[in-house]
């Protein structure tokens, strides 16, 4: 079948890499029917015959203005699509679109006319962001993990870093694979224009951000380096359930320990 991955072995990869961080995401029980998307940003991956190929939807608006997107092609997960099919059929559960010049619209141009995923703002304002700022982050993933959504029903874990805190205190490897800890961005509507303001102040900080009582959304160098920080993370609320479970509340590294790491380490903060 034609595909755009066809001979295009750098793009087949990225787009490989989604499919198993998709299928990480339904055997996590992340992602329930349809919940969460990714996209990747795969503007370095297009040759000329990609810029010729026509467009095979019409033209739809984004509903903000980006800038430095003019130009720039995505890898989206279609809206309504399940994680668990986009895990073997990745071009048939997401799509590429192209940025129009207006910088406020896209066409689908690969492989089918699948709509993208309906937080394609949040998305699509986080790239504009990274490359205003020139960042080398490329991919970014939204998804329902359970115990982090969990602690967003509680008002004391949406201050500012308190979760972050006590989920880098449950074992040292949190603090080291996600050094600018968690962001809290209070309940706002899912899919609007709102939320994805909300989300790309809060990664001035953060390179993941928790949607409160819905999940969260994280950016990295690739979509598999997004999905291990989210991991990491979930893995310490996993670690404080689990002690909290056994009767006790969990005593957590000390602020020593913790500046010990820093230092050791180098993180920044
Ligand atoms: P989509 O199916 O439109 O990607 O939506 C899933 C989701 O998690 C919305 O927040
Ligand atoms: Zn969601």
């Amino acid at each position: 079948m034609e595909s755009i991955l066809n001979n295009r072995p750098a793009l087949a990869a990225e787009v490989n890499k989604v499919a198993e961080v998709a299928g990480y995401l339904w055997q996590k029980g992340w992602a329930e029917r349809n919940g969460g998307n990714i996209t990747v940003n795969i503007t370095e991956y297009v040759d000329d015959a990609i810029k010729a190929m026509p467009a095979i939807s019409e033209v739809k608006q984004i509903g903000t203005v980006l800038p430095h997107l003019k130009g720039c092609y995505f890898y989206c997960k279609g809206t309504q699509k399940r994680m668990r099919d986009l895990a073997r059929w990745p071009m048939e559960n997401g799509s590429v679109i192209r940025i129009l010049d207006d910088c406020a619209s896209y066409v689908i141009i690969a492989d089918h006319p699948v709509m993208p995923t309906s937080e394609l703002p949040s998305h699509l304002s986080v790239h504009n962001y990274l490359i205003a700022k020139g960042s080398p982050y490329k991919a970014s993933l939204h998804t329902h993990p359970i115990e982090l959504v969990a602690m967003t029903h509680t008002k004391k874990f949406l201050e500012k870093d308190v979760a972050t805190n006590l989920l880098w205190s449950m074992i040292p490897e949190t603090k080291a694979f996600c050094p600018r800890g968690l962001g809290i961005i209070p309940y706002t509507l899912p899919g609007s224009v709102e939320l994805a303001d909300a989300t790309i102040h809060e990664l001035d900080d953060y390179d993941v951000v928790m949607w409160e009582k819905h999940g969260v959304f994280a950016v990295d160098v690739d979509i598999m380096s997004a999905f291990d920080q989210v991991d990491v993370l979930n893995k310490s609320a996993l670690i404080y359930i689990a002690a909290k479970n056994m009767g006790f509340e969990p005593d957590g590294m000390s602020q020593e320990q913790m500046k010990e790491m820093t230092v050791a380490f180098n993180l920044p903060k």
